[in-house]
């Protein structure tokens, strides 16, 4: 029986009792509780609690869910057997105050013997501790004797919230299999294998763990699917299940690389995390540093390094989408109309970290013979994190096999310090580079141009606080040439990241690059010795910045609505250009209305759908202003200077890099809009793939 008929028979049967069918909700819930959709209660929470009325008395559904931080969380166990996932499907039944643990019981016990068609001898229950009915009903349906449990028969979503004592039917396997019943301690064989959870949802938990009676008695199940279809087709393995078997295919084209007992781990980390990875961006999850956005780019970041064990390069999860749409697709038509974002949030991510998995893999490779006591220590953790992007739990993953632990500790406090440095700011090496008074300004022309196309000399290199002839691999190093094509912070749009190549190959990564006077500086970690005199080939990262760039277009947009919709007398007062997102302080005596705040974000809106040129010009400061160029309030112009004009909405005095067209920006979208100061507001914004 496929997951295809396993859903529908399960729907079929709850509708045959009365049940209203719903779609599956989100992945993102509306919860800031959860990171995720944990389980298949998480969008009726408010029901269960009594704050929202029921829409129906019985609901059942099957529900998308990420179990990948908090407190459910399965990524570490991914891999290393059969049964855990960060993505799987619950199959749900609910009553709303309606049928309780009778009538629970008795469909749950219906539909696995008769409907199912499972062999009543296999099938093992277990109840709550207290729950003396649960338990004698059972034994009048079933004639069965519940194992009786403590906190493996409560359930609950969160620390907070409906929660209450569960009864767990679980399937046995048979003899051949090791493991003992449920809730014998270190017997986790596998024998038996929990299928459902029917949880009797009596009680409201607050903050201090009190339970208070909820007004409704209600009923919460959870069936997993993938459990559910292992056992269905007689597999031990849920990786071994139709729907894994064709994804594991995928992974076998796309690689070359046949599946066996030694990576089986790696097949299983993939089509795992393509579910999770895909999924959570198609409910509009987008990969960054921070909550389920982190959540994401972490367990993306994990498939990536089980890609290159399996000896792959190039696209991973980006190339197998198509094959999740295969699959899932119809069960979730959002998985097809959101295919090309997906596939390309999902390349973007990959292009980004592709040469920070190699070299950090180089990094960790040469610390390996230096370990002590099998534990890496925390700042060489913390290096990887800062320079490469490796999560730590990356590079504890990473590790496992070899037996070697990380100090977590360590790396905390390492990036407890970091914070501390950047707040003690740029201002210790930035005297340094000003005390190099011979160091000829560096050509900086080329940054509009994006690339260069004739090696540039190193010029200084300063390690540490002291300026070096030379340094070495791993040396987190400031580095000044005689030109370059990156942009240093500058203006408010943050400076470029990328790289420096020798012969093709990467020599140093660049994570930062600022602007001491006319010097701009390339911050980052050398891959390989350089030394001063060298020649480099300098190559900005492309992506990032296109972010920046449609970003800072996007601010001068923004400046050009606000006037309008509010008044000429709008003026900036600062500005924070970074990829795809702005954030713009403006003089303005009083709070927007959400009116007015949707009008300039309509406006900008349609000025990108308008797909205006955006011309980049240079001219004398008499030209620009007779042209009606907007300046900087209290900025100093030279003779000569850039104007940006979009269409005819926009003409700015600007030094910044930007798109050529306004399409290019996709789409903008205001997030915040808040007072900072007295007369001065803040809006932050995200534009492009974020927005979207
Ligand atoms: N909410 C219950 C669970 O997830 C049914 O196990």
């Amino acid at each position: 029986m496929t997951y295809n008929e396993i859903r529908k028979l399960f729907l079929d049967y709850f509708k045959s009792k009365g049940h209203t069918i719903v779609p599956s909700a989100s992945l993102i819930p509306n919860d800031p509780t959860l990171l995720f959709t944990v389980a298949g209660m998480v969008p009726w929470k408010g029901i269960l609690q009594g704050t929202e009325p029921a829409f129906a008395p019985r609901v059942a559904d099957v529900q998308k869910c990420i179990r990948a931080g908090g407190k459910h969380n399965d990524l570490e166990d991914v891999g290393f057997d059969g049964r855990h996932h960060t993505f799987f499907e619950m199959l749900g039944n609910w009553s709303f105050g309606d049928y309780f643990k009778e009538g629970a019981i008795e469909m749950s016990w219906e539909l696995l013997t008769k409907v199912f068609g499972l062999d009543p001898e296999r099938i093992v229950v277990t109840t709550h501790i207290s729950d003396d009915e649960a338990t004698a009903i059972w034994k009048k349906i079933t004639g069965k004797d519940a194992i009786r449990l403590d906190k493996d028969n409560w359930w609950s979503a969160g620390e907070t919230g409906p929660c209450g004592p569960c009864t767990e039917m679980h399937y046995d396997f048979g003899p051949d299999m090791p493991g003992g019943l449920p809730g014998t301690p270190n017997e986790d064989g596998g024998r038996y294998v929990e299928i459902w959870n029917d949880v009797f949802m009596q009680y409201d938990r607050d903050a201090n763990g009190v339970l208070s009676p909820l007004p409704k008695q209600n009923v919460d199940t959870g069936a997993g699917l993938e459990r559910f279809a292992s056992i269905m087709q007689n597999k031990h393995d849920n990786y071994d299940t139709d729907l894994f078997v064709n994804l594991k295919q995928a992974v076998a084209d796309l690689t070359g690389v046949k599946e066996t007992p030694e990576n089986i781990t790696s097949f299983k980390v993939i089509t795992d995390h393509l579910r999770s990875v895909g999924f959570a961006i198609a409910d509009g999850v987008i990969p960054s540093n921070a909550d389920r956005g982190y959540v994401i780019r972490r367990i993306l970041r994990r498939a990536m390094r089980h890609g290159q064990m399996l000896g792959h390069k190039g696209a991973l999860l980006s190339a197998l989408y198509p094959a999740l749409v295969k699959e899932m697709g119809d069960a979730y038509p959002e998985l097809k109309t959101q295919e090309a974002h997906v596939v390309e949030i999902i390349k973007n991510e990959e292009n980004a970290f592709a040469d920070m998995l190699q070299n950090g893999m180089k990094l960790l490779e040469n610390e390996i013979p230096n370990i002590n006591n099998n534990i890496l220590p925390g700042n060489i953790a913390f290096k990887l994190f800062d320079t490469y992007g490796f999560p730590v739990d990356l590079t504890q993953m990473i590790l496992r096999d070899k037996n070697i632990s990380v100090d977590v500790a360590g790396f905390e406090k390492c990036m407890a310090e970091q914070k501390e440095r950047s707040r003690a700011d740029t201002r210790g090496t930035k005297l340094l580079w000003e005390s190099q008074t011979d160091l000829p300004d560096t050509i900086d022309i080329e940054k509009y141009e994006t690339k260069t196309t004739k090696p540039a000399k190193v010029l200084a290199i300063l390690r540490g606080e002291e300026f070096v002839k030379s340094a070495n691999e791993n040396d987190e190093v400031e580095i000044a040439l005689d030109h370059t094509p990156f942009y240093g912070t500058q203006g408010g749009q943050v400076g470029d990241s990328g790289v420096f190549k020798q012969n093709d190959e990467i020599v140093m990564n660049i994570s930062e690059t600022n602007r001491v006077g006319h010097i701009v500086i390339h911050k980052g970690i050398l891959t390989k010795t350089i030394s001063v005199g060298d020649e480099i080939m300098p190559e900005i990262n492309q992506n990032v910045r296109q972010q920046t760039a449609r970003a800072h277009t996007a601010t001068h947009l923004l400046q050009a609505a606000l006037r309008q919709v509010l008044n000429d007398d709008v003026e900036q007062r600062g500005s924070k250009v970074a990829p795809d997102s702005v954030r713009f302080d403006f003089s303005f005596g009083r709070s927007l209305t959400a009116e007015e705040k949707q009008a300039v974000e309509d406006l900008i809106n349609k000025w990108i759908k308008e797909d205006l040129s955006v011309a980049h010009e240079e001219m004398d400061i008499e030209s620009a202003k007779k042209r009606g160029a907007m300046a900087l309030f209290g900025e100093k112009y030279g003779d000569t200077v850039r104007v940006i004009t979009a269409g005819d909405v926009s003409c700015e005095l600007c030094g910044g890099t930007h798109i050529y067209h306004t399409g290019e920006i996709i789409k903008a979208r205001i997030n915040k809009e808040k007072s900072i100061s007295s007369g001065i507001r803040r809006i932050t914004m995200s534009v492009g793939n974020l927005a979207e």
